[in-house]
């Protein structure tokens, strides 16, 4: 369990880099094998797929994906870059989504659970719907949403809720009409909701009276108002307001109904009763979904996925990553409102026939425990979520995972690096030594999972994402489109040089958007047609070791440039939690007459630890001994919470413009807007400061575009 030692001397090697890397300053960690009674039952265990994926193959080795789906008429094209970087997949082929997640699966798995829904409140029991269940809900809502409200295929839906059946019931009633949906996060408001519904022209939206978090019931019926003004002002009406009830039959608002706009859907759905949509057979380049990037300023870009190639992606990657069976109980602790929701708790795992846990709430609520007794007494095997849980669940109940019978084979996590103490605490103490965790490296953009160890053939390495996916070629590249070698610790853009099934199609309603901020970085030839010309820029720094692991570094506009060496925000992060009393850690530039940037740091400690000198002591050394004094910060604030999105990542752009003086911007879209004052009295002191003009880099810092 002993770390490695460190790498060579980390500000000797960084001085050698140019000024458009970043320094590497990790130290190599130790393998882990996968359990000997994982490989044995494991989807994926031939050695050769990466041959028969190799780009001698490309791209006709993905007809394999192709082949896991069932087709009403097969592709004839596997490929098409005709467009290039707008390419498309199984073309020929016709399919429809809805079908291969229900339809296909009722033969052999009718009345096995598809889903099992948790509500938040621990005294309602959990409620399993099976294979047949879910088929006959969705059909009475395709029903109604093609015979009441008028939709037909190629129409959007904009889908604003929170993590109930009732959010995959849609979805896939919108899936077998063709209809497009855009899902968006629950929790975002409803002014979001309405400029994404403008954004992709949707006349209907679906909500829902309430929910359950945190122990209260949210009223959510106002943002729906909100969404439809915000829509107007934006020139899109939205005419109709589809309401679930959180308790069918129930309504829980105190907003009343708007007349003519509000339809409740289960009084409607009386009428439709029994009733079967047939699935409409669509082209396999046809969009399934809109996802808008969770990025906060900006207009949103929304990601267009196809359902041939998309839907042969996640199913797949859920197959080999996550290694899911049907017999499997898998739980994805992601909302369905983001990608991975959508990628691998909906399409994936209901695409392989597997039991798809959801749950509503909070995972502290009421206690650190609460998703260990949900594993538990679902007899969960496959467990995915993300750093930020893993370090907020380490923090508050580091030893109640040992309290349950968790028998996990395999775990995964996605999101952002988990630094290699909260993956070591994830393994042992989770997994208890005899789960396989899979660190996958994904973005919404991407449909599906581009790195990752395959479980049942790779080793693991805490703290890296692993190698490629079969048929996924990334490099890295300098600022000015060379290529750093392979394999040699440099870092650098992270790229990915050939095209995937799961690849968006394009960004919705702004085809040069697509082009210019994926492909336009690294492309030399404008003109050509061949997809070797665009590399995909993920706008991620990243480094390869020796082994052929990929380190991922953080957004490249998360870099922190001290007197030219070039600071990744994760590993000054990684530092700090070494120190045992450390829970959280984020890291923010500011500006500084003679270094241009330093770090200041943002800390948050373990419940019962209290605030010292020698605490602080302990971070400011850990961070000089693992990256240098380089890195050295000019303060260490110890804050009570940090300020976190919806999906939980930390917020670096408002701590940073609280560390330099400036507006902090909108926050009402964050998880917790209160925390955002308290930290700024806290650093800057009461009463109101004067802002600055904010330098180029500081302002963008932390910014997803
Ligand atoms: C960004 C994408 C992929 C679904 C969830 C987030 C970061 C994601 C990892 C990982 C290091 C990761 C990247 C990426 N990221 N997974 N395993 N290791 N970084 O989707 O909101 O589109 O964000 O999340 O920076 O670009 P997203």
């Amino acid at each position: 369990m002993a770390r490695a030692t460190s790498r060579a001397d980390a500000l000797g090697e960084s001085s050698r880099l140019s000024e458009a890397e970043i320094a590497v300053h990790w130290r190599e960690e130790e393998l882990y094998a996968p359990p000997a009674e994982f490989v044995a039952q494991a989807n994926l265990t031939d050695p050769q797929v990466m041959e028969r994926f190799s780009l001698a193959h490309f791209p006709e080795c993905f007809r394999e994906f192709g082949e896991l789906l069932s087709w009403d008429r097969k592709w004839t094209t596997t490929f098409d870059s005709s467009r290039a970087p707008f390419y498309r997949w199984f073309v020929g082929g016709k399919l429809n989504a809805c079908y291969n997640c229900l339809d296909r699966n009722l033969e052999q798995y009718r009345n096995k659970a598809a889903l099992v829904f948790v509500g938040e409140p621990e005294e309602e029991p959990p409620v399993s719907i099976t294979y047949q269940e879910l088929f006959v809900r969705v059909n009475e809502l395709a029903a109604l949403l093609r015979d009441e409200v008028g939709l037909q295929a190629g129409d959007r839906v904009t889908v604003h809720l929170p993590m109930v059946p009732e959010l995959p019931i849609t979805m896939l009633a919108c899936a077998r009409l063709g209809v497009v949906h855009s899902v968006v996060f629950g929790g975002f408001s409803g002014e979001s909701a309405g400029r994404r519904a403008a954004d992709s022209g949707s006349r209907v939206l679906v909500s829902m009276d309430g929910y359950y978090r945190n122990g209260k019931f949210l009223d959510h019926r106002p943002a729906a108002d909100l969404a439809v003004a915000t829509a107007k002002s934006e020139g899109q009406t939205i005419d109709t307001v589809l309401l679930w009830q959180r308790h069918p039959g129930k309504y829980l608002s105190s907003a009343k109904l708007v007349e003519g706009r509000d339809r409740l859907v289960n009084d409607l759905l009386k009428k439709y009763r029994g009733r079967r949509v047939d699935p409409v057979s669509l082209p396999a380049e046809a969009p399934l979904f809109i996802m808008y990037t969770s990025g906060t300023t900006g207009r949103p870009k929304g990601c267009q996925h196809a359902v041939g190639g998309y839907l042969a992606y996640v199913t797949a990657t859920a197959k080999w990553i996550q290694d899911i069976h049907p017999t499997d109980v898998y739980w994805c602790t992601a909302d369905i409102g983001w990608i991975t929701g959508h990628s691998y708790i909906v399409y994936g795992p209901l695409a392989l026939a597997a039991t798809s846990v959801l749950y509503e709430g909070v995972p502290t609520y009421p206690d650190a425990g609460r998703l260990w007794r949900i594993a538990e007494r679902l007899g969960v095997n496959i467990f995915h979520t993300a750093p930020t849980a893993i370090r907020q669940l380490r923090r508050l109940g580091p030893d109640e995972p040992k309290k349950y019978d968790l028998r996990f084979k395999t775990m995964t996590t996605v999101g952002e690096p988990i630094e290699p103490e909260a993956w070591l605490w994830f393994y042992h103490t989770v997994g208890k030594g005899r789960a396989v965790v899979t660190d996958t490296w994904w973005q919404t953009e991407t449909g599906g999972v581009l790195c990752s160890t395959k479980p049942g053939i790779d080793r693991m390495k805490p703290g890296s994402t692993g190698p490629p996916l079969p048929g996924i070629f990334p490099a890295i590249m300098d600022e000015n489109g060379r290529e750093v070698p392979a394999g040699s610790n440099r870092a650098g853009n992270l790229v990915i040089r050939n095209p995937w099934p799961g690849l968006m199609s394009t960004i919705w309603g702004d085809a040069e958007r697509y082009k210019s901020t994926y492909f336009s970085k690294y492309n030399k030839r404008p003109n050509s047609k061949d997809w070797r010309d665009w590399p995909y820029f993920a706008g991620d720094g990243a480094m390869q070791a020796a082994d052929g692991y990929y380190r991922v570094l953080g957004r490249v506009d998360d870099v922190i440039n001290v007197a030219g060496h070039r600071l990744g925000t994760k590993e000054i992060e990684s530092a700090c939690l070494t120190v045992p009393e450390v829970a959280e850690a984020a890291v923010v530039p500011i500006a500084d007459e003679l270094k241009g940037r330093v770090p200041e740091l943002y800390v948050t400690l373990r419940p019962g630890v209290t605030v010292s000198a020698e605490i602080e002591r302990k971070v400011v050394h850990a961070v000089e001994t693992e990256i240098g004094k380089i890195a050295r910060p000019k303060a260490v604030h110890f804050v009570a919470d940090m300020p976190k999105t919806r999906s939980g990542k930390i917020m670096r752009r408002v701590l940073a413009a609280i560390s330099n003086t400036m507006e902090v911007g909108d926050v009402t879209t964050l998880a917790n807007p209160d925390v955002v004052e308290a930290i700024r009295v806290q650093v800057q002191g009461k009463g109101k400061v004067a802002t600055q003009a904010a330098p180029e880099d500081i302002a963008k810092f932390g910014e997803r575009d």
